[in-house]
């Protein structure tokens, strides 16, 4: 996808970044240092997505952690989708070399990424306060622009060749 990121910098303060990237509440707790490494390995954004809409209302943005956790856990609680990305230049489809990101994301089923790129869009919190549009004050997605898509079907291990062959299954 290409991203607007140098207009995610100038346009923004780093409270307003914290607020659409993680959630407002992020900000009212002083909880993101820097670029977030004393986060750790878990954001801690379970306790903030039931606030999606009183976040959306009080400050007329809601963050994209929060809309997208919404849909990323399964029955017990663990996440459904396992997301990398890689920063890149090759905007695809375009001449020009500009701010872009590969985004893998691993799951059992297909569905389980649409849910969650659903509850990414948070089509429903345009319904909550006009300040909120499909794609501004939602999250990311002002500055976030998705070039193509594949779905690939991984096999499961034990029917792959690597990292250790098992006849056998
Ligand atoms: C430029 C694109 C993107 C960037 C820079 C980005 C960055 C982030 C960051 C920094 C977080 C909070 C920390 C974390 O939980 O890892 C996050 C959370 C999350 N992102 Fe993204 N993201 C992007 C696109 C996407 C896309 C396309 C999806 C798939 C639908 C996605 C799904 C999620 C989910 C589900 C969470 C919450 C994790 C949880 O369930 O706790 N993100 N993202």
């Amino acid at each position: 996808m290409h991203d607007r990121i140098k207009d995610w910098y100038d346009e923004q303060s780093f409270e307003d970044r914290v607020m659409e990237m993680f959630s407002p509440g992020y900000v009212e707790n002083d909880i993101v240092e820097g670029t977030g490494s004393n986060l750790g390995s878990g954001s801690g954004i379970d306790q903030f997505v039931d606030d999606i809409e009183a976040d959306a209302r009080a400050h007329g943005r809601v963050g994209h952690a929060q809309k997208a956790a919404r849909a990323n856990r399964d029955a017990d609680g663990t996440v459904k989708l396992l997301r990398r990305h890689f920063e890149a230049t090759d905007d695809i489809g375009s001449d020009q070399n500009v701010a872009s990101l590969h985004f893998p994301s691993l799951q059992r089923r297909i569905a389980d990424f649409e849910d969650v790129r659903r509850a990414m869009n948070g089509t429903d919190l345009t319904e909550v306060t006009p300040a909120i549009r499909q794609r501004v004050n939602n999250g990311i997605l002002e500055y976030i622009f998705v070039r193509r898509r594949g779905n690939f079907l991984v096999p499961l291990r034990e029917h792959r060749a690597v990292p250790t062959p098992r006849p056998e299954s």
